[in-house]
């Protein structure tokens, strides 16, 4: 079944009424906890004119929901892996909230190995900092893997470092670094370069580290059960989207966090700023100058990081 705005539209005619020009976006698990907030957020995204929502579940139900109102892209709605192609053709950008799948019938390589080699991805589902190598190898196996266009999500964590840090200063915004990977110590927030620079105690400095590396467990443990951060990773994920649009749109200076192949460290795959471009993540940055605490830190995450991403290769490999 395929819904787009309650009739169907041919594969090769897919941009939004009206000619905008716009990007288009696909979001693969559109239906889950992330994945709805995103798509409403996503289709009132002026960048964006045509979006696809593709799930195993409940995908045209959700596209229904989205076409009874006008702003701002056309919804097409993708139900099950016979769809998968037609939901991923052309597609500028990939969304993807949804864990490696292991439903029956479905291989590890179906969410990644279609379109892969044209479209930004971003990876949402965790554990990211095993989830971006998966899919590394998946599109190397393919023959399509552009390493810029493949980034992990981190940007939920650079949202609650911005908040957390703002609550224990004076000043309302803060840019402020977070590097590493996105799991427990792997999230390594560099408080030495926020900007507007600003200096924390050593007690401040640990509060605030440790709640960053937290802020997922938190909402789990206070969720019991019920899911993760869903609605914030919502947001994360349209603000890192809308980045990568903007990126791919030609726009200068669109600098975010995410988890990418990397020469920064001896890792496969790091953290770091990045600047999002029409290649994807064009430019990426060096850690910059380290307090003690922080290179402590980054000895801790490393260690981490290198066996997660081990466990992502060898799960691929199997
Ligand atoms: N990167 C981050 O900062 C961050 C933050 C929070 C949550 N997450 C992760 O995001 C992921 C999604 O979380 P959620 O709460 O929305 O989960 P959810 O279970 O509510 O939703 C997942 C959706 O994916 C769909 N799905 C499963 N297999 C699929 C497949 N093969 N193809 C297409 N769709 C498929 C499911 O049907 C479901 O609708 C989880 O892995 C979660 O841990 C990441």
């Amino acid at each position: 079944m395929k819904v787009e705005d309650g009739s169907t539209l041919s594969r090769t005619d897919c941009r939004a009424k009206g000619g905008a020009p716009g990007f288009k976006v696909a979001i693969v698990g559109a239906a889950g906890r992330i994945g709805q907030p995103l798509a409403m957020l996503m289709k009132m995204n002026p960048l964006v004119s045509v979006l696809h929502l593709y799930d195993v579940v409940n995908a045209p139900g959700v596209t229904l929901t989205l076409v009874t109102w006008t702003p701002v892209a056309v919804v097409c709605g993708f139900l099950g892996q016979p769809q998968l192609e037609s939901a991923l053709t052309g597609i500028d950008l990939v969304i993807i909230p949804t864990v490696v799948p292991r439903k029956p019938g479905m291989t590890r390589d179906d969410l990644f190995n279609i379109n892969a080699g044209i479209a930004v991805v971003n990876l949402i589902g965790n554990p990211v900092n095993s989830t971006v190598p998966i899919a590394a190898e998946v599109f190397k196996k393919a023959g399509t893997y552009d390493p810029k266009r493949l980034l992990g999500v981190t940007m939920l964590d650079v949202v609650r470092a911005n908040t957390f840090v703002v609550s224990t200063s004076r000043t309302s915004l803060f840019d402020v670094p977070v590097v590493g990977g996105h799991a427990g110590v792997t999230i390594l927030p560099l408080l030495s370069q926020v900007k507007p620079p600003c200096s924390f105690t050593k007690e401040e400095t640990e509060y605030l580290t440790n709640r960053i590396q937290n802020g997922g467990t938190e909402v789990v443990e206070a969720k019991a059960g019920a899911g993760s951060a869903t609605l914030s990773m919502a947001y994360a994920a349209v603000k890192f989207a809308d980045a990568c649009l903007r990126g791919l749109r030609g726009d200068a200076g669109v600098v975010e966090c995410a988890f990418v192949a990397s020469e920064v460290t001896e890792l496969p795959f790091f953290a770091t700023k990045v600047r999002l471009g029409r290649g994807g993540a064009e430019e990426i940055y060096q850690l910059g100058p380290l307090n003690e605490y922080e290179r402590v830190g980054l000895e801790k995450a490393k260690t981490e990081l290198a066996a997660s991403i081990q466990k992502g290769v060898s799960f691929i490999k199997k």
